[in-house]
């Protein structure tokens, strides 16, 4: 069953929690200056914390359990795109029962429910956020797949896991939020077995970025903002980072351009919704949540300070979809890497 508006902030975060919270997230933000980046990184963990207390429940309503997008093929449902989008890291990392996976920055478990089910590796979910982890277990129980899953709450940056105790790890969408490149494949590297490979989905700016044009630094900045990002690298900078910390860079390609001429991935927040769930997440259906919310929050069903949460996520939904459009942005930069 879809969440409904009213249960947001009804599982996690306390109601009077909400407001503060967001003036501290948005306060990391808060000026241009050039301490505003050193600060994102410094407070990398309380940023993101902060940030997925807030909308998790958002993301589930409008989303689904899997935060992430996909490739889109025509014909095909986003759901089913995202379980291919999923499938695809288990093939390339031939994942199979008796592996010991690590998933960074597992989110709800969606795409680790699923890996698990269509590889039989036993997943392990690293998340740094409680309430994330609370919601995987459950679903996870749930969905009948907890003899194949595991939780570790901790940081990816400093796992809590021995050296070389992993057959597979992979992120998706998720090492963005690393305050070092070098520092998160470094880690991954340290709880990897010799031979054993790292696949991931990284969010990168594209050859097309701008860094002189106005509307793409705005654009780049609405979705580290909106997104809890310290900041969005290009390609060549994943591929760098992942050779430092010694890893063999077996394949990196964005996906972005070797799609077919399917949908676009950022459609689902653009419009033309065929579903209750795609209209939540497209643009006339963010519109609608808001309007709700605000009279929601007038009449204290939801907690103060919900409006301004899907107001953030909003500007983030429109930089994708700008950053899309101009091909200045991709969400899906594949890696594939073998620790040597
Ligand atoms: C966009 S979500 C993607 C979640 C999941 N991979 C998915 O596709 O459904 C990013 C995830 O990274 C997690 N995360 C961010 N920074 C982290 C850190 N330093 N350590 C562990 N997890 C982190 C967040 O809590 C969140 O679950």
């Amino acid at each position: 069953m879809p969440p409904k508006l009213t249960d947001i902030f009804r599982r996690g975060l306390r109601r009077d929690a909400v407001a503060p919270t967001t003036r501290s997230y948005e306060r990391v933000y808060s000026n241009d200056a050039a301490d505003s980046l050193e600060r994102r990184k410094t407070e990398y963990r309380r940023l993101t914390n902060h940030y997925y207390d807030l909308v998790t429940d958002f993301y589930e309503f409008g989303w689904g359990k899997s935060f992430h997008f996909a490739p889109r093929e025509a014909n095909e449902s986003f759901a089913a795109s995202l379980a291919r989008h999923e499938r695809r890291l288990a093939q390339r990392l031939e994942l199979r029962p008796g592996m010991r996976v690590a998933d960074l920055g597992c989110g709800v478990g969606g795409p680790l429910r699923e890996i698990a089910r269509f590889s039989g590796a036993t997943i392990v979910g690293v998340n740094n956020n409680a309430y994330q982890l609370e919601r995987a277990r459950t679903l996870t129980e749930e969905a009948g797949l907890d003899h194949l899953a595991e939780f570790l709450e901790c940081d990816f940056m400093r796992m809590d896991a021995p050296d070389a105790s992993f057959d597979a790890a992979y992120a998706i969408e998720a090492t963005v939020h690393a305050p070092t490149k070098v520092g998160c494949y470094d880690e991954v590297f340290r709880v990897l077995k010799p031979g054993k490979c790292f696949a991931a989905y990284e969010y990168c700016l594209t050859d097309r970025f701008d860094p002189d044009n106005a509307r793409h630094r705005k654009i780049k900045r609405d979705l580290e903002v909106g997104g809890a990002l310290p900041n969005i690298v290009r390609p060549h900078q994943v591929d760098d980072a992942l050779r430092q910390v010694g890893f063999e860079l077996l394949e990196s390609v964005d996906l972005v351009e070797t799609a077919g001429p399917g949908i676009p991935w950022y459609q689902p927040l653009a419009g033309s919704p065929t579903s209750l769930a795609g209209f939540r997440s497209s643009r006339a259906g963010r519109l609608a949540t808001r309007g709700a919310l605000r009279i929601l929050e007038a009449l204290r069903i939801v907690p103060g300070g919900s409006t301004r949460v899907t107001e953030l996520l909003n500007m983030c939904a429109t930089a994708m979809v700008a950053s899309g459009r101009l091909g200045i942005f991709t969400p899906m930069y594949f890696v594939h890497a073998r620790k040597p």
